[in-house]
This record gives structure tokens, sequence and C-alpha cells, in this order.
């Protein structure tokens, strides 16, 4: 049997109630928070910066639960930063790419931007097309979520929390989401989700975050090898609604059963990848349902760095940037063209609302949503 001493030292110190602080691993837990300006409706936003003792960071924002920066250390000492984003609040305000953010109350599509609930038809705004994406006009990530340091023998944790309200954006029920993101010495983002409401809706929560392991602004992402553990992926239409179908990945451009760079295939003369103007679909993953699982691993080969991504979530959206066409300026002047960072989106599959057959988004008073994804990186 291993025994993980770290952890064991970690939760021994975190017994000793009261001498805590003066462990040497307690003492190395740090949460950082800085002022990030006011939103249009004057409300402070603060920018809190999650360390861990390999010298990790992750800045994250209560505005839309960004994760503003992803720092990562290199072999020289150097840094290298693998999000894309903007250096300030105003850049967020207005910006339409969900850079980093949490998405809801229900990430990815809802087709013709409605959905019946206990035979009530509930209407949505329309966003793209004539379907509603990532929560709506003003979604989750347009917030300003209330933060709490929760920092403990896991390392820095930063816990958000919004209440959206009956009827915001057209959703039924008060719902109350909390969202707390840890970054362990195991160089691991865990983000856990947890939900209620008082009233029957949908609900589907990710995190958007754009990642270029070599660094963002350095270029496009095309080299980035992929593998997805999944046999089978959601078809969709013209406007990136799933018809129901599950399909095999099986000889088509999206198997990365095995890795690829996303490159090789991107632009293949497949109805698929015309449709998503390269990898914007959703995977269903082999996992057992709910059980926190290996969805995907990325790797940048020229610095050798890469990225697991784990989850409990049914399905996977693979997005690599399409809408990306080097008209944004994003942090440290940095110009992201076309392609130049990939999302990997854990979530339940597009549109499940109106698709009885995929695996259901509805959560029921008195029942509690939780799910868990972790982001681990390694060189
Ligand atoms: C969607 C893309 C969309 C992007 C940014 C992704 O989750 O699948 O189609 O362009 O988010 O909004």
């Amino acid at each position: 049997m291993t025994i993980d001493r770290r952890a064991f030292t970690l939760a021994a110190a975190a017994a000793l109630a009261g001498c805590a602080r003066k462990s040497e691993e307690q003492g190395s837990i740090k949460m950082n928070r800085q002022s990030f300006g006011k939103t249009n409706d004057g409300e402070s936003i603060d920018l809190h910066t999650l360390k861990n003792s390999n010298g990790m960071e992750a800045a994250i924002m209560n505005y839309g639960g960004v994760v503003q920066a992803l720092r990562l250390p290199d072999k020289g000492g150097a840094t290298v930063d693998v999000v894309l984003g903007c250096d300030d609040l105003a850049g967020y305000l207005k910006e339409a790419s969900y850079f980093g953010a949490l998405v809801g109350r229900y990430g990815n599509r809802i087709g013709n931007a409605a959905f019946k609930l206990d035979g009530v038809e509930y209407k949505l705004p329309v966003n793209d097309g004539k379907n509603t994406l990532h929560g709506g006009k003003k979604g989750f990530d347009k917030r300003a979520w209330s933060a709490k340091d929760v920092s403990g023998a896991d390392g820095p944790a930063l816990q958000l929390t919004y209440v959206s309200k009956d009827g915001e954006e057209g959703f039924p029920g008060n719902l109350t989401s909390i969202v707390t993101y840890t970054l362990n010495d195991k160089n691991e983002l865990r983000i856990e989700y947890h939900a209620t409401t008082d009233k029957a809706t949908v609900l589907n929560l990710t995190n958007h975050s754009y990642f270029n392991l070599a660094g963002q602004g350095e270029g496009d992402i095309l080299g980035h090898e992929v593998t997805i553990e999944a046999d089978r992926f959601t078809p969709v239409d013209g406007t990136l609604i799933p018809s129901g179908e599950l399909r095999k990945v099986e000889g088509t451009p999206l198997d990365f059963r095995q890795a690829h760079a996303i490159g090789e295939r991107i632009d293949a003369n497949d109805e698929q990848i015309k449709f998503g103007k390269g990898y914007d679909h959703n995977w269903v993953l082999n996992h057992p349902a709910g059980a926190l699982s290996l969805a995907a691993r990325v790797r940048e080969p020229k610095s050798g760095r890469v990225m697991e991504v784990l989850t409990d979530q049914p399905g996977l959206q693979f997005y690599t940037g399409n809408f990306l066409d080097g008209t944004i300026h994003g942090k440290g002047g940095m110009v992201y063209p076309h392609r130049s960072a990939l999302c990997m989106e854990t979530q339940h599959f597009p549109d499940s609302p109106n698709k009885p057959e995929f695996p259901s988004t509805v959560l029921c008073p008195g029942q509690e949503y939780k799910t868990t994804t972790v982001y681990r990186f390694s060189a």
C-alpha cells in the first residue's frame, strides 16, 4: 500500500485545531485578494489569487467566476499563463467569448430558445441564431458572485455563490449555485459545483476556460495533441443542436480515442466538422455515470506541457476557438487569432431539456446538484 505522506501530514495538521496556521503546510496556503474594479451596476469585483507550493497560481474573479489567469511554473523558474483573458474588468464587461467563466444556468445550447417542464413551456432569450446559448443574454458569466475564502488542508480554495432568481433569463425557480475552486499541490485546479432550487428547473454548469498550453497568445493550438475517452458523440445540425443520436466516433475526424494533433483533421471534408467550423461538439464520455474519471488529455509537444481533464459529468464539449478571429487583444496586448485556444467544457449534453433520451438536467426541490471537474497540469 502506498501512503501519501503529504496528504497524511496535511490531514494531521488540519486536525490540530488552533495550531493549524502555524504548521509548515498550512503556512504555505496562499490566497491574495485585490480589488479588480466595479461593474456598471456598481458591484465591487475582486481578483483572488490562489497559489500552491509548486508556484502554480490561479487568479479568479468573482465576476462570472472567471479564471483570469492560470500560471504554471516552468523548468527555468519562469511562469507561463495558459488561459486566454483580459487584463482588466472593463475587458470582460465588453467581451462576449466567455473567457474563463462559469457558464449557467444552462451551459451550451437550448434549441429554439424554449423547453417544457411539467407541462409548462418556458421561453428563453434568443442569443445564438434561433437558440439560447450559455444561459441567455445575461448568464452566470456576467453576474457578480459573492466570494469566501474556504482554504483548508487541500490548499487555497475560493467559494463563489450566486442566487439566480425565479424567472431570471426565463428559467424557473430560485436557484442557489455554489462553486468552489481549489488549487492543490498536485497542480490540480478542482472545481466543485453545488446547487439547489425551490422549484423544478434545468441546469448545466460548466467552466469556459480557453487553454493554450504554449502560453496565451502564443499562436494556434493546431499542434496540441488530444485524447478523449469517448466512443460516441452527439451529432448536430447546422445550428449546433444535437439530433438526439449518439453516433460512433469510429471512422470520423472526431475519433480521439488515440491521441491526434488537433490540426490533423480539423478541416476534413466532413459534415459535422463543417457545421462546427472545426471542433465544437459534445463527446459522450465512456465512464460510468457519476464517477470522477479521466475524460481528456491534451499535450503541447514543444513544451511537453500536459493537461488532463477529469469529470463525473456525462459529456465534454471540445471547442477549438473557431470563432476567435484575431480581433480580440487579450492579456498583455496579445492578439488571439483563429483557433488560438481550446475549451474542454465538462457538462451534460446540449439541448437536454428538449431531448428526453439524453441524461436528465432537471433539478427538483429537495435534490442536490453536485458535480466535480479537475484540470490537472504537468510538464
Ligand atoms: C460553444 C461555441 C461558442 C463558444 C463561445 C462554446 O461552448 O460550443 O459554439 O462559440 O462556446 O461562445
